[in-house]
C-alpha cells in the first residue's frame, strides 16, 4: 500500500510517499520549515500543502511530537499549547479532505525502525529514543509498539531527563561530546535499570553524528545502536502506522 507519510518536527515538517511493504520512499522527500508559532490552523496548513506537492489523494499518516490518543493530541511539550486536548485527525482530515492517521513522532521513528531499520528481526523489547528537540521514547515488544511512553520526561537526580540530555540541551548548553554522552550514558543506564531491554535504538538528527558520541556509551549487556534510517524513519513509521501496520 503506498501512504503519504509526514513528520511534524521541531523545525521542519516533511513528506514523501512511501511504499509500505518495502519502506521505501517512492519520491524526493519535501520539506517546509515548521510555521512560529506552531498552531493547529499553521500546522495544518502545511500539510495541506505537502498533500498538494505530491498531488496526493491516498491515505496520510502524520507524526506529532507529543501524546497522542486515538488522533487527539493530549500534549505539547515543545509545540503551541493550543495542540492539547485537540482533535488533530479530525484537523488534517478536513484540512486535506484525506483520511488521516496521527500517532506520536517516536513511535513512528520506532515502528519504522523495528520493522525496517536497526530493530529489523529482532525478537524481545526494542527501546528507541530520538535525541533533538526533547527525548523522545518508543517501546516494541515482538514487533508490537506500546505506545506514547514519553520516557524523556523521567525525572533523573531532580531533572527532566530531556532538559538535560536532549541534543538541544548539548547544543543550548555548548557541552563537548564527551560531557553529553556522559548525560546519555546516565540515562539509558536508568532506562536499562528499569526496563532491560535486548536493544537500545538511538535515533534524531544528532544519530547522524553518532560516531562522535556513541563509542563513549557502554550499557554493559544492552547493545546500544544508531538508527539505520536517519531523517526518513519518521515519514516510514507515519505510513505504516496509516497503513495498519504501526
Ligand atoms: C514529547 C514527546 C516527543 C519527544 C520528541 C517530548 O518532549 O513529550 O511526545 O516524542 O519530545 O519530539
Amino acid at each position: 500500500m503506498n501512504v503519504l507519510g509526514i513528520d511534524i518536527g521541531g523545525s521542519g515538517i516533511k513528506g514523501a510517499p512511501v511504499d509500505t511493504e518495502s519502506g521505501k520512499l517512492l519520491d524526493d522527500r519535501w520539506r517546509i520549515p515548521t510555521p512560529a508559532p506552531s498552531t493547529p490552523e499553521a500546522v495544518a496548513a502545511v500539510v495541506r500543502e505537502l498533500v498538494d506537492h505530491f498531488s496526493w489523494t491516498g491515505p496520510v499518516g502524520v507524526t506529532f511530537p507529543g501524546v497522542v490518543v486515538d488522533g487527539v493530541t493530549r500534549t505539547a511539550a515543545n509545540v503551541d499549547r493550543a495542540w492539547i486536548g485537540l482533535d488533530a485527525r479530525k484537523l488534517f482530515g478536513e484540512a486535506t479532505g484525506l483520511e488521516v492517521t496521527v500517532l506520536n513522532d517516536a513511535d513512528a521513528a520506532g515502528v519504522a525502525e523495528a520493522t525496517f531499520g536497526a530493530g529489523r528481526g529482532r525478537e524481545g523489547l526494542v527501546a528507541m529514543f530520538t535525541f533533538g528537540t526533547g527525548i523522545g521514547s518508543a517501546l516494541i515488544i515482538d514487533g508490537v509498539l506500546v505506545p506514547n511512553t514519553e520516557f524523556g520526561h523521567l525525572e533523573i537526580d531532580g531533572h527532566e531527563a530531556e532538559s538535560r540530555a536532549s541534543d538541544h540541551a548539548r547544543e543550548a548548553h555548548d557541552l563537548s561530546w564527551e560531557k553529553w554522552a556522559h548525560r546519555v550514558q546516565k540515562y539509558l543506564e536508568h532506562i536499562q535499570m528499569l526496563m532491560s531491554p535486548s536493544l537500545i535504538i538511538v535515533g534524531g538528527g544528532v544519530s547522524k553524528k553518532a560516531d562522535k558520541f556513541l563509542p563513549l556509551v557502554d550499557l554493559k549487556g544492552t547493545p546500544v545502536v544508531p538508527a539505520a534510517l536517519l531523517n526518513e524513519a519518521g515519514i516510514i513509521g507515519a505510513a505504516l502506522a496509516a497503513a495498519g501496520r504501526g
